[in-house]
C-alpha cells in the first residue's frame, strides 16, 4: 500500500526535549534526595508522565496524593524550560521535510504521549502545519498500545497500512506495529531497530526518499 500520511512523533523526532524532561526530573529527584542520571533519564524517553515518575522512584513507595504532586511539580519545571524554546529548537531536517510533506500532497499529523505537546508545536511555531494533533489528553492507552495511532489514522482519514509511523522510541515503533502501520525509526538500532527503515535522524533526507523506500 502506498503511504499517505506521516505520523510523526513529536518528542526526538521534530525537537529535542528530552534534555529538558531530564532536567525536570533530575530538580525533583534532588529535591527528594534520589540519584538520577542521564543514563537513567534515557529509560524515559516516550513514556509517560506517571511511568516516567514510576522510573524515577525507584521502587520508594509514595500515596497517590504524593504521587500528583511530584508530577504536578515536575511539570512546573519542564513548562518553565519550554517557554524558552524557539524554532531554532526544530531538528536539523524536521521543517524541510514537514514542508516537502505539504507541497506534495501527503498528510500529517502529531501523535504524542505528551499533554504539553500543544505547548512545544507554539513554541516551535509548526501548530499550523499538521492536518491532526493526537497528544496525551486523548481518551486512550499511551504507547506502547496503538490507541493514539488509530486515532491520528481516522483524524486525518487515512487507513492505518498508508500511514508510516516516525519515532524515536522504541514503545513508539511497537505502538505503530500494533497498529497494523509501518515505521521509520530515528536512532541507534538498539533502540529502534524493529522499525522498517531506521536513520539517525531527518537531517539529510527527504520525504519523497522515504516514499521510494515504502512505496
Ligand atoms: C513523551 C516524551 O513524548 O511525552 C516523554 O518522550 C514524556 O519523555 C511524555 O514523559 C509525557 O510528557 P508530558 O509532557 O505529558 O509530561
Ligand atoms: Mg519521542
Amino acid at each position: 500500500m502506498r503511504i499517505k500520511a506521516f505520523l510523526f512523533d513529536l518528542d526526538g523526532v521534530l525537537t529535542d526535549t528530552s534534555e529538558l524532561h531530564f532536567l525536570g526530573w533530575k530538580r525533583l529527584a534532588e529535591e527528594e534526595g534520589i540519584n538520577f542520571t542521564r543514563e537513567d533519564n534515557e529509560a524515559l524517553r516516550g513514556v509517560t508522565r506517571r511511568e516516567s515518575l514510576n522510573l524515577l522512584l525507584k521502587g520508594r513507595q509514595v500515596t497517590e496524593e504524593q504521587a500528583l504532586e511530584m508530577m504536578e511539580r515536575k511539570n512546573g519545571y519542564y513548562i518553565e524550560l519550554v517557554g524558552q524554546m524557539t524554532p531554532a529548537d526544530l531538528l536539523p531536517g524536521a521543517l524541510k521535510m514537514l514542508d516537502e510533506n505539504r507541497r506534495i500532497g501527503i498528510k500529517q499529523a502529531i501523535v504524542s504521549s505528551s499533554k504539553n505537546a500543544w505547548l512545544v508545536l507554539d513554541r516551535l511555531q509548526i501548530g499550523d502545519m499538521f492536518d491532526a494533533v493526537i497528544d496525551g489528553n486523548a481518551p486512550a492507552r499511551s504507547k506502547p498500545y496503538p490507541d493514539l495511532f488509530l486515532l491520528a489514522s481516522k483524524a486525518v482519514g487515512v487507513p492505518v497500512k498508508e500511514c508510516l509511523v516516525v519515532e524515536d522510541a522504541e514503545a513508539g515503533v511497537q505502538a505503530a506495529h500494533a497498529a497494523g502501520m509501518r515505521a521509520l525509526g530515528l536512532g541507534p538500532v538498539d533502540r529502534v531497530g524493529a522499525a522498517e527503515l531506521v536513520y539517525d535522524s531527518l537531517q539529510r533526507h527527504t520525504a519523497q526518499e522515504i516514499l521510494n523506500f515504502f512505496n
